[in-house]
């Protein structure tokens, strides 16, 4: 989604701006911009399309500039134009603004400004921002009140920086929902709406809070809270970032780099927390909720897209391993749904990016029914990170691919170790699951060594258009996460069914050109998967099979399979998954699709 960068500081901003730009292109977008002051001037340079286009065209400027900042934008109100692109202008360019989020009401004060003369040239919400700073600061000739008064009349989500040749020394920000940090450097600050941008500079980093307004000189950081009322000068945090993870090394693509980095991660994010030895499991996340986690008789989980399908995963963990009754909600959905609430059920919100706006809704909403907030994110000091009561980091390391693969894993991961931290060692499942925790890396590298085999029969498949994932129990929402992956990166139709509802509808579609993916792994519902392969079979529906090493019979049955290692049917979803992310990325690759950047997509949905 769309990103904000910006510099302040003694050396060349524009460089600086660009290059943080780039570093947040995974995150999807389709046009570029940044507004430099210079001597007090604004050059603003936007475009269409790529950040290397804009690059180009920033490197033709002459003029020194040490304050800038900059924006790639992911369309929502009006096409991907330049017209659209930001930064956003008043009329005589002297306050030129970037905009994440959403101006719900921007269509009111269009229309207020447009009634006192103002004229607008693009079809954004973002445009009324800069208009309606310059009407408040024709009243006062003062920049931070007019900006105050602004945010004042906004409805909506935003992380916002604003330049000005009124008062050129400075970046005025300001947040709600939606994310901005501030970097801080010796004699130099740095602002982006994800840290990955600003740690090739510094790790020291400001989190902005809702309702923060900052104010950013070469000297200084002041925030002021417009809910509290009141300044203060904020302290910044050092951040642990491995940059080299975020290069792509020998992968032609993030998403097979980060498929083949499963093995890493579930190691990293049992590292002192696995000790199958000892039959414990230490989550120190959430130690300063352990009193509270005894009361809790239910839990809730919330989240989006894949996460929702680790938290399916958590789901049958939970109840399984810990006896606690677990329901699943998209986050979208329970932000607006009226069901009742006890002290006694735990909130858990589930996201990679740590950013996504529906999860922090769904959070945001039960703030004040007193229950405890639990989050399982990967990106480190990211909102639902911080708005959380406890919580467990996923420690996946970044993730740049549009498709989350790595963080799959490192969710459901911690999803077992939560499980374990809150069943009793009693439980006949605990030491085999503990255990098998730690055995799982060499089994996810053993997946991973059948890709060339699993390439081959993606590119067998990769001219149909339908494809229906089928599993049951542990293996169901597996089938959900392959479907997913598979339309998200080869835009084939794919549909995740638990495989016993094939006789309630999905097997109306089955015919020789209609192909099934069948997670069929051993389990104790094996014969009854089987017996869905049958049917699907029976009306002449090719089939591909994952299943577990050995089983010969399922060969006989199937058209293609892929074999992965015996594991317990509680872990098996973390060795699906590889083998249904090879199977994706390659369909992708075999329809020369731009497999890290799916059209249409964003990395990190950061509006509703
Ligand atoms: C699918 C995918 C999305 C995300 C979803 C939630 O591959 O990446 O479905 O899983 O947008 O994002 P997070 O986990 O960042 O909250």
């Amino acid at each position: 989604m769309c990103g904000i960068v910006g510099y302040i500081g003694k050396q060349q901003a524009a460089p600086i701006v660009v290059a943080g730009l780039e570093s947040l292109e995974y995150r999807g977008y389709d046009s570029a911009g940044i507004a430099e002051i210079s001597d007090s001037s604004a050059f603003i340079t936007k475009q269409a399309g790529r950040v290397s286009g804009l690059k180009d065209s920033v490197a033709k400027n002459t003029h020194t500039s040490h304050v800038a900042i900059g924006h790639t934008r992911w369309a929502t109100h009006g096409s991907p134009t330049t017209a659209n692109a930001h930064p956003h202008s008043n009329t005589d360019q002297t306050i030129m603004v970037v905009h994440n989020g959403i101006i719900e009401n921007f269509q009111a004060i269009k229309t207020k400004l447009q009634a006192e003369g103002y004229t607008f040239v693009s079809q954004t919400d973002t445009e009324v921002i800069p208009h309606l700073i310059d009407y408040y600061y024709r009243a006062s000739n003062d920049l931070t009140l007019a900006f105050r008064q602004a945010l004042q009349d906004l409805q909506g989500a935003y992380g916002i920086a604003v330049v000005s040749t009124h008062e050129p020394n400075k970046i005025l920000v300001a947040r709600l929902s939606s994310p901005l940090v501030v970097g801080v450097g010796k004699g130099e600050y740095f602002l982006a709406s994800d840290p990955s941008a600003v740690m090739d500079y510094t790790k020291e980093v400001i989190f902005l809070n809702d309702f923060d307004v900052a104010t950013i000189t070469a000297d200084g950081c002041v925030v002021h809270n417009l809910k509290q009322e009141k300044s203060s000068k904020p302290v910044a945090e050092l951040l642990d970032y491995d940059s080299q993870q975020a290069s792509l090394g020998d992968f032609p693509h993030f998403m097979l780099k980060e498929i083949f980095e499963a093995p890493a991660t579930i190691r990293s994010a049992s590292l002192g927390r696995v000790k199958a030895a000892e039959n414990i499991v230490k989550l120190g996340g959430l130690e300063s909720v352990i009193a509270q986690l005894k009361y809790i008789d239910r839990i809730v989980i919330v989240a989006c897209g894949t996460s929702y399908y680790a938290g399916l995963v958590g789901e049958y963990l939970l109840e399984e391993i810990a006896g606690i009754a677990v329901e699943v909600q998209l986050a979208s959905e329970f932000k607006y749904r009226n069901e009742p609430f006890s002290r006694s059920t735990a909130l858990l919100a589930i996201s990679q990016s740590g950013e996504t706006a529906d999860t922090i809704a769904a959070l945001k909403k039960v703030e004040d029914y007193g229950v405890l907030r639990i989050g399982i994110v990967n990106a480190t000091g990211s909102t639902i990170a911080r708005m959380t009561d406890a919580g467990v980091y996923c420690h996946a390391g970044p993730e740049q691919a549009v498709a989350s693969t790595k963080a799959f894993i490192a969710q459901v991961t911690v999803l077992a170790q939560i499980a374990l931290s809150l069943g009793s060692p009693s439980n006949k499942l605990f030491k085999p699951l503990l255990q098998e925790l730690e055995d799982l890396p060499a089994k996810a590298q053993q997946v991973l060594d059948t890709a060339p085999s699993i390439k081959k029969i993606a590119e067998k498949y990769a001219h149909h258009r339908d494809f229906l994932f089928i599993g049951r129990g542990y293996s169901f929402p597996s089938a959900l996460e392959g479907a997913l992956k598979l339309k998200e990166v080869s835009y084939i139709h794919a549909e995740g069914y638990a495989a016993g509802e094939m006789k309630h509808g999905p097997l109306a579609m089955i015919d020789e050109h209609f192909p099934t993916f069948a997670l069929a792994t051993d389990s104790v519902l094996l014969d009854k998967t089987y017996s869905n392969i049958e049917e699907i079979k029976a009306r002449k529906g090719p089939v591909v099979a994952v299943a577990t090493v050995g089983n010969k019979a399922i060969a006989k049955l199937c058209d293609d399979v892929i074999y992965i290692p015996a594991t317990l049917a509680q872990t098996q979803p973390l060795l699906e998954a590889i083998a249904t992310q090879l199977f994706a990325y390659y369909i992708a690759v075999a329809k020369d699709l731009n497999v890290d950047r799916p059209r249409n997509l964003a990395k990190s949905v950061t509006v509703e």
